[in-house]
């Protein structure tokens, strides 16, 4: 039993059924929730837990993300979000995420010029996007390409094999966004921009997504650092859906595209990273029909019982407290407008009437639903030119390094064995088919 697993005291179960009572282990770790080890449970009475959601289920050890809900505190590797935001770039937080610790200068220099000179993509893959309609969602394009990547890297496709582990982080962190600015560029009919080895990580994906061949492009710093902040915020966050997929599926032994793909499509849905654009779009909708001044009556249709419309952007399993990383996007949507002039933005003006507006209402207040990381994103990515259905690929782009992170840390667990749930089983008990020509 490795040392952050000594049991520090334990769990009586006993039965109303006859089965004898059992004695379980709790588990503590670093910070947070003791867990309660039920590895024996089935061995040892037959019975297993049950958990739809995992809303009190522990699927892994890490070390990699802590959040604190209740205190709305977020730590990556022990650092706090809004230190990492406002003190290091992305690729620093890489970095940091990926090995655990800050890199000193030449650690930094040394991984900036690796992920640099693997941001080209095989000449091959503009042909998988000609596949595409050129309206095809850019999610639906990114799913494929994640995938597609593990038939062009041969050499770096065997998870047990350290280097190949290595190599494989750093074409993914590295093609990513050259991938994303790929799916744009084919959307918009305009020609693909290859990467520009003297730009920062953050300069060259925005020269990819918005330089054209007619002219020079002018880097705007201060957009590079919002969208520098907007990828460090998505980073990682601990087991939340997509993560969870990305572990499920490398736990079979796959290789680390095919998995990454598998994060992508989870990312999709509008109540996980698709939110940002399904909150733009509730934005824009709120607008059109009134805005400010319609705002109650959205606000009552989100809480009718029969409705199912949601404040999108609202409320998270883990956080029931504000979302840090939103008080950090709201200062960066600031920041941005300002820049550009755009102080008077009527959605801007309408995402923060519409917060204040829910914050003081019992029934958010009540359910704990507080602005999350979407809520301001898609103002911030509409106002530096991203369009709508871009977001949840520019989310994906950011999280790539958390899934590698934490698919690393499960293959080198000691303890990793492939995931295999099992079931509450509800269905038909054995019984003979009848032959067709009896059945009525
Ligand atoms: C992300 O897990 C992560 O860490 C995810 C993420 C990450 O970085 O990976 O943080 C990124 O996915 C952020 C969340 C983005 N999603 C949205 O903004 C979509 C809107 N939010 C919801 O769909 C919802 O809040 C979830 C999915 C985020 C959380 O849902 P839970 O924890 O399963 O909570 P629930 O659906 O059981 O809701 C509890 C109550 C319910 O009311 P009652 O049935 O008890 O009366 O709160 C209500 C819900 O109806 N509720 C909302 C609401 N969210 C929850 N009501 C209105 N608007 C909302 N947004």
């Amino acid at each position: 039993m490795s040392s952050e697993h000594k049991g520090v005291h334990k769990a009586t179960v006993s039965f109303s059924d006859g089965t004898p009572a059992i004695e379980l282990p709790i588990l503590k770790g670093a910070s947070g929730p003791e867990v309660i080890d039920i590895r024996k449970l089935y061995g040892q009475t037959g019975k297993f837990t049950y958990d739809p959601g995992f809303l009190s289920t522990a699927s892994c050890n890490s070390s990699i993300t802590y959040i604190d809900g209740d205190k709305g505190e977020l730590l990556y590797r022990g650092y706090p979000i809004d230190q990492l935001a406002t003190q290091c770039d992305f690729l620093e937080t890489c970095y940091l995420i990926l090995y655990g610790e800050l890199p000193n200068p030449a650690q930094k220099s040394d991984f900036v010029h690796r992920v640099t000179h693997h941001t080209m993509v095989h000449e091959q893959l503009q042909f998988f996007l000609r596949g595409f309609r050129r309206d095809a969602h850019p999610m639906a394009v990114m799913t494929g390409l994640a995938g597609a990547l593990s038939a062009f890297y041969p050499d770096s496709m065997n998870l047990n094999d350290p280097h190949q582990r290595e190599i494989s982080a750093i074409r993914l962190i590295a093609k990513m966004p050259t991938l994303v600015a790929m799916a744009y560029k084919y959307s918009v009919g305009e020609p693909f921009v290859y990467p520009q080895n003297n730009l920062s990580y953050t300069a060259n994906f925005m020269r990819m997504m918005f330089a054209t061949p007619c002219e020079e492009y002018k880097v705007n710093d201060v957009l590079v650092r919002a969208m520098d902040r907007i990828f460090i915020l998505h980073a990682d966050h601990e087991q939340n859906a997509s993560t969870s997929t990305v572990r499920l599926c490398a736990s079979s032994g796959t290789n680390p595209f095919a998995a990454i793909a598998a994060g992508v499509a989870c990312l999709w849905g509008p109540a996980h990273g698709g939110a940002n654009e399904a909150c733009l779009t509730m934005l824009n909708e709120i607008q059109a029909n009134g805005g400010v001044a319609k705002i109650g009556e959205f606000i009552a249709n989100v809480k009718d019982k029969n409705s199912t419309v949601r404040l999108m952007g609202f409320g998270h399993r883990v956080y029931k407290n504000y979302d840090p990383r939103a008080k950090l996007m709201r200062d960066t949507c600031h920041e941005v407008l300002n820049e550009l002039g755009l102080q008077d933005d009527p959605l801007f003006k309408l995402a923060m009437a519409l917060e204040k507006i829910a914050l003081e209402d019992e029934y958010f207040v009540s359910r704990k639903l507080y602005p999350n990381v979407d809520f301001y994103s898609g103002i911030v990515q509409r106002a530096i030119g991203i369009p709508v259905q871009l977001f949840t690929a520019i989310f994906a782009l950011a999280r790539t390094v958390g899934w590698i992170a934490q698919l690393n840390e499960m293959i080198t667990d000691p303890e990793y064995k492939i995931g295999r749930p099992r079931q509450l089983y509800q269905g038909a008990i054995a019984r003979t088919v009848t032959p067709i020509a009896q059945r009525g």
